[in-house]
């Protein structure tokens, strides 16, 4: 009895692994992405009505008529409810859901990495072929050369993710614009992951659906979680064209049938919020990056400002470690601080070793006290 070959060789998620050492070492969890902080109350007694209400039997596969309807009526471009909109346990099962519901084995899918952890595994479930293009450190920008040779008219789908998990990058004009181009001259369905949407601190986040032409071609995915701060509801969706929606829901309904009921109901209250709680959402979150970065500069890592998500990757190289994983192992057991080590997120270039992953959705106080545990790696190594 053993794991399915498809799967072996995964492994533990990494997330689920340093989770388990900041527990061990009794370390501040900057790994795993989850707020640390309460969801607004409002949110909260929505989905308590919602079960007094009775909403607590299985919804409509494809999402409770309520969310489907604040869904379509918050998204950028007009959207029919009811035939473009499908609700899931999360974006993860999006992911899985659109990967299983439209590529066929054998099909060229592009991956751009470092990549959120479950596309490759949903696209080897999938028997997909897959192709790597890397976002190259320090600037983490798209190279168009590199770009236009991964694509062939062989190429089923590309997977996009902007504001981007975990370089904190929001993806440019041209660097979509040259995405679209090449999406539409080889016929191929972009994959727009677009949790952290809400979550853009410095310049612009555009809906890659909202290019010329790219409506048809476009499946957006988006989170409650990230933006609601309760990730553990898992409450997900994808926006796409009828024709794509098919086998999007095609998998869904196999998958997990519907997600969660009330809280598919409270969400569809949650997103018609008066525009201050999104406002008071990127200020706070604006707070937060500024305490970590300032931190992670005093205690001598090179990093950049991350333009959007709740993650930035330091590079420490400055304190002499071998890699990533021994770095993060020291972290953990000297500062008791857990981070998290990105070659996780690769597949192909060996960049990620230089850097670490740290979350900032944490209260300030618990990134101050991170902060100053921190400051002890100045200590023996000269910088
Ligand atoms: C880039 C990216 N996509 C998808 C997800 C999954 O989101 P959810 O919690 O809604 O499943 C995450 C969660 O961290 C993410 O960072």
């Amino acid at each position: 009895m053993s794991t399915a070959e498809r799967l072996s060789s995964f492994g533990e998620s990494v997330f689920a692994t340093w989770s388990r050492v900041a527990i061990e070492n009794d370390a501040i969890n900057l790994g795993q992405g989850f707020p640390d902080f309460a969801a607004p109350d409002f949110i909260k007694e929505a989905a308590i009505k919602a079960i007094r209400d009775d909403e607590n039997q299985y919804s409509r596969s494809a999402g409770h008529p309520k969310l489907v309807e604040a869904i379509a009526q918050t998204f950028e471009i007009e959207t029919n409810p009811l035939d473009e909109v499908t609700v899931t346990c999360g974006s993860t099962e999006t992911i899985a859901a659109t990967i299983l519901g439209l590529v066929n084995a054998g099909d060229e899918v592009i991956v751009i990495e470092p990549f959120y952890d479950s596309y490759l595994a949903c696209l080897k479930m999938a028997g997909a072929n897959v192709n790597i293009v890397t976002l190259h450190a320090p600037t983490f920008t798209l190279d168009e050369t590199e770009l236009r040779n991964a694509f062939s008219d062989n190429t089923k789908m590309i997977i996009v993710n902007t504001p981007h998990n975990p370089t904190g990058r929001v993806l440019s004009k041209e660097e979509l614009g040259l995405i679209a181009e090449l999406a539409i001259r080889h016929d191929a369905i972009v994959l727009a992951d677009e949790v952290y949407d809400k979550l853009v601190l410095t310049g612009n986040h555009i809906p890659i659906a909202t290019l010329p032409n790219m409506k048809e071609r476009t499946i957006t995915l988006r989170s409650l979680g990230k933006v609601f701060s309760v990730t553990g509801w898992k409450i997900g969706w994808a926006v796409a064209p009828p024709h794509l929606t098919e086998g999007i829901r095609s998998a869904h309904q196999f998958l997990t049938f519907c997600a969660a009921t009330p809280l598919q109901v409270a969400a569809a209250e949650a997103l018609l919020a008066p525009e201050e709680y999104f406002n008071s959402y990127t200020a706070e979150y604006t707070e937060r990056r500024d305490v970590l970065v300032e931190g992670l500069k005093s205690a001598g890592f090179q990093v950049q400002s991350p333009e959007g998500t709740y993650f930035v990757l330091a590079d420490h190289t400055p304190f002499g470690f071998d890699d990533d994983i021994a770095f993060c192992h020291h972290l953990a057991k000297e500062c008791k601080v857990v981070g998290i080590p990105p070659t996780a997120f690769y597949a192909q270039s060996d960049e990620g070793q230089q850097y670490v992953r740290f979350a900032f959705c944490k209260g300030v106080e618990t990134l101050k006290n991170a902060v100053e545990r921190l400051q002890t790696l100045r200590d023996g190594v000269g910088v």
